[in-house]
């Protein structure tokens, strides 16, 4: 057996007894947060996606209003729900393909795990109360960033030292991705937030850059956020749990490492197509647009892997549902990363770009993407965790898989005709020369998409609440007695606990 496989299947344990050697108790707090988050970050959209809808519901209160709560909303479904993800998957994984425990003991991942929930809360908190820089997906002020920059370091520390610390020649390839996330979303933070309070005791800082250089760096933090947190992290995951899941090693290893250190190389320098049609210099512009067009190559070649990865073994996705919730991810990472350079290319922008268009796209990554391949790995783990020798009811994660899709399919394809309706409204001119609609009648027009948007997001809200009470009942341990599912008649229902 090679070293990576043997990684990958835990069949070579460290110590004597290997349960207790792996710091199994703070991916299991990491685990809850991300459930307790991802709730919340879903609800949250549906009050917002309510709001858009029913403007109302801003309840005439400032703290309750759209704008301050939509930055509420994006932060706690990218920072809160996929931040502790991919933190506490990356412990998990770390310690497995290693074969080794945390490095430091168990104390200082606990900091970084109350670190992180304080850190959600301090920019919760400011949202609500109107203390923002005016960036979006970095929010926070200055106080708040040294606190992540404290709590980020320790992190990257225990990551790299358990990395050092190994027991596998090999540095399993996940734990690549892993290592690109953390360490370049500790060089964005710090660049995009470098900012002077006005005093140590106020909460208002101003940056140090300004004019169209604040705007570049922004979108450098912005793009690569997408780049590095939303995508090499999660990539991370997939090449951990997919193989786990359908008990298979990864379809091709030097096309991940390709993948790799393409991904890496190209994401860096796509920021700028978020600035087109700006007083940001034409050759930054096409820049920004050319590389985003190349990334389309390494984003697809790693969908391949993914899925290949299932080659002999698609038959699981027909009595696995949580491999069907990672499957599907992989899916959507492709359809979104065909999606992102075609709106990149300047003329395609200049119909999507401050439309519905982007927010369909950017759900199609996040709900399809990001939170599919999280809520497959939670599948995995929660069993694999409570040491529990399946999940409560396949079934429950069946109803989960279709409420969710077609959740997801209801906001992205409102989206695309809300936004593309959009965009050519406002482009649309008599003839005489004169706009033909107010910003007013577009508006109107948007209106049933924003309801069919909501309805989309309370499908896969609902969704998630199914998932929450079955992992419930699996970490008791209970089992719900039901007819086996899917596979031929008679066989027993699949045990989703960890090999
Ligand atoms: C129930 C699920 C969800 C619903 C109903 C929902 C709804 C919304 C709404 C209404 C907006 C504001 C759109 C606008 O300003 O026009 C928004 C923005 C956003 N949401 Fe969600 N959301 C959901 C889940 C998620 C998840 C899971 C993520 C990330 C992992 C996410 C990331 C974002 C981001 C990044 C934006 C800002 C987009 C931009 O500025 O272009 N959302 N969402
Ligand atoms: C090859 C990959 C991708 C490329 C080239 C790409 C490109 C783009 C482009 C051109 C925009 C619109 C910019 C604008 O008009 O302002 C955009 C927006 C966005 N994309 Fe992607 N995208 C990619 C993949 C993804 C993925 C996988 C996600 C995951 C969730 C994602 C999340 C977002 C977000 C959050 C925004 C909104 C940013 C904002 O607030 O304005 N993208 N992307």
């Amino acid at each position: 057996m090679s070293s990576t496989t043997a990684s990958l299947t835990g069949a070579s344990p460290i110590g004597a007894n290997p349960a207790d050697a792996y710091h199994e108790d703070v991916v299991r707090a990491f685990v809850i947060a991300t459930i307790f988050w991802g709730v919340a970050a879903f609800a949250a959209g549906v009050y917002i996606a309510l709001q858009l809808a029913f403007p109302a519901l801003n309840l005439g209160l400032e703290w309750t209003s759209f704008g301050r709560l939509r930055p509420l909303h994006t932060s706690a479904a990218i920072f809160a729900f996929g931040g502790n993800a991919l933190l506490g998957s990356s412990f998990y994984v770390v310690q497995r393909t290693c074969r080794a425990s945390l490095f430091g003991g168990a104390a200082p991942a606990w900091f970084v795990f109350f670190g992180y929930q304080f850190f959600i809360v301090l920019a919760a908190l400011g949202y609500m109360l109107g203390i923002t820089q005016s960036k979006e997906y970095a929010e926070p002020e200055w106080y708040v960033d040294l606190w992540l920059t404290l709590v980020w370091v320790v992190y990257l520390v225990i990551f790299v030292g358990t990395l050092i610390k190994r027991e596998e020649p090999h540095i399993y390839v996940a734990n690549w991705f892993y290592l690109a996330f953390i360490i370049t979303v500790a060089m964005l933070h710090i660049v995009n937030n470098l900012a002077i309070p006005v005093s140590p005791f106020s909460t208002k800082s101003y940056s140090l850059f300004s004019g169209v250089q604040d705007a570049l760096t922004q979108w450098w933090y912005g793009h690569n956020a997408v780049g590095f947190f939303l995508t090499a992290g999660f990539l991370g995951m997939m090449y951990y749990f997919i193989p786990k899941q359908a008990k298979r090693p990864v379809y091709s290893y030097r096309l991940s490492i390709v993948h790799f250190w393409s991904l890496i190389f190209l994401y860096i320098w796509a920021g700028p197509h978020h600035l087109h049609y700006t007083s940001l210099p034409d050759w930054a512009s096409t820049l920004g647009m050319v590389f985003s067009v190349m990334l389309w190559m390494p984003s697809w070649g790693g969908m391949i892997n993914g899925l290949m990865t299932l080659s002999g073994a698609w038959d699981k996705l027909r009595t696995d549902p949580g491999l069907r919730f990672s499957v599907t991810a992989v899916a959507f990472y492709g359809m979104a990363t065909f999606e992102g350079p075609v709106m990149s290319i300047r003329q395609v922008n200049a119909l999507s770009h401050y439309t519905d268009w982007t927010i369909g796209h950017v759900h199609s990554g996040a709900l399809g993407w990001n939170a599919f391949i999280t809520f497959g790995m939670l599948y995995y783990l929660v069993p694999a965790l409570w040491k529990r020798e399946r999940l409560y009811s396949i079934r429950l994660v069946s109803w989960h898989f279709w409420t969710a899709t077609i959740g997801i399919l209801l906001y992205i394809t409102s989206m695309w005709v809300s936004g593309i309706m959009q965009g050519l409204m406002w482009r649309a001119y008599d003839q005489l020369g004169f706009l033909q609609y107010s910003f007013v009648e577009t508006v109107q027009a948007m209106h049933p998409f924003y309801i069919i948007r909501a309805l989309g997001g309370l499908c896969f809200l609902t969704g998630a609440l199914i998932m929450v009470y079955n992992l419930w009942r699996t970490a008791r341990g209970d089992v719900r007695d039901e007819a086996p599912y899917g596979g031929t008649r008679g066989a027993s229902a699949p045990s989703t606990a960890a090999a």
